[in-house]
């Protein structure tokens, strides 16, 4: 898989490739690549945003900007883009990120992430250049970068390798084993602390016992949550 990241703040990702699920990744088939818009600015003085028209508070990233650095890097008009891969735009009104979300962009051979600050985005980098856009929750950041790691690490673990222990994700909240709902609870040593006692079942070693257990567990998360968590 290739994942590009175009912002105004590659560096913010160092930390996030320094992970270790991430390094698992990186050292397999994952390229990660990071662009900074503001090094293919058409623009004087590094210039990558400017205010809105009809007026109002903040700035707002460039289209020209935007397609400039796009063009840049894939060598083709970025409008062509969106046939060949997901050009994914962060912002806090688009699709909601969820499991579903996450195994179909894990199963993409490249995503193209696009992160914007301060106001967002003229709103013809999404319409034209854009197949998504992508929000992580009904709030908002002060930028896309949060976005694209939690949307990258989400979907980076759900690649074979990035976790040392491949069963860690194949039964966790909302996957398909689970029926979509939360994942149960789990307790280690001590099975007693201050008197509060791990659930005898779990101690028991009956392995379809525990199973049913963990299976209920589920079912209760997911109705305190509102019903079927998949829905
Ligand atoms: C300060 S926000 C812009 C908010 C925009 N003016 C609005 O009211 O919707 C700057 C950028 O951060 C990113 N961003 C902020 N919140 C986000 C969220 N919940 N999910 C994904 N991206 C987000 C987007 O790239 C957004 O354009």
């Amino acid at each position: 898989m290739e994942i590009d990241v175009f912002t105004l703040f590659p560096e913010w990702f160092d930390w996030f490739t320094a992970q270790r699920h991430v390094r698992n990744a990186l050292a397999g088939k994952v390229r990660f690549e990071r662009v900074n818009f503001r090094d293919h600015t058409p623009l004087s003085g590094g210039q990558v945003d400017d205010t809105p028209f009809g007026g109002g508070a903040g700035m707002l990233l460039r289209v020209d900007v935007v397609d400039s650095a796009l063009r840049a890097h894939y060598q083709l008009d970025p409008v062509e883009l969106r046939a060949q891969r997901r050009v994914i735009a962060l912002t806090p009104g688009g699709r909601l990120l969820d499991d579903e979300l996450v195994d179909e962009l894990a199963a993409e051979p490249a995503l193209t992430l696009l992160c914007a600050r301060y106001e967002g985005f003229d709103e013809r980098i999404i319409e034209h250049f854009a197949s998504d856009e992508v929000s992580i929750g009904r709030y908002v950041l002060s930028g896309g970068e949060l976005a694209a790691m939690v949307l990258c690490d989400a979907v980076l673990r759900k690649l074979p390798g990035a976790l040392g222990d491949a069963s860690s994700s194949a039964e966790e909240s909302f996957s398909s084993s689970l029926g979509g709902d939360p994942e149960y609870p789990h307790y280690t040593r001590p099975a007693e602390h201050r008197g509060w006692r791990v659930p005898e079942v779990l101690l028991s070693g009956h392995h379809e016992r525990i199973a049913q257990w963990r299976r209920e567990r589920s079912r209760e998360r997911a109705q305190r949550l509102g019903g079927d968590a998949a829905d």
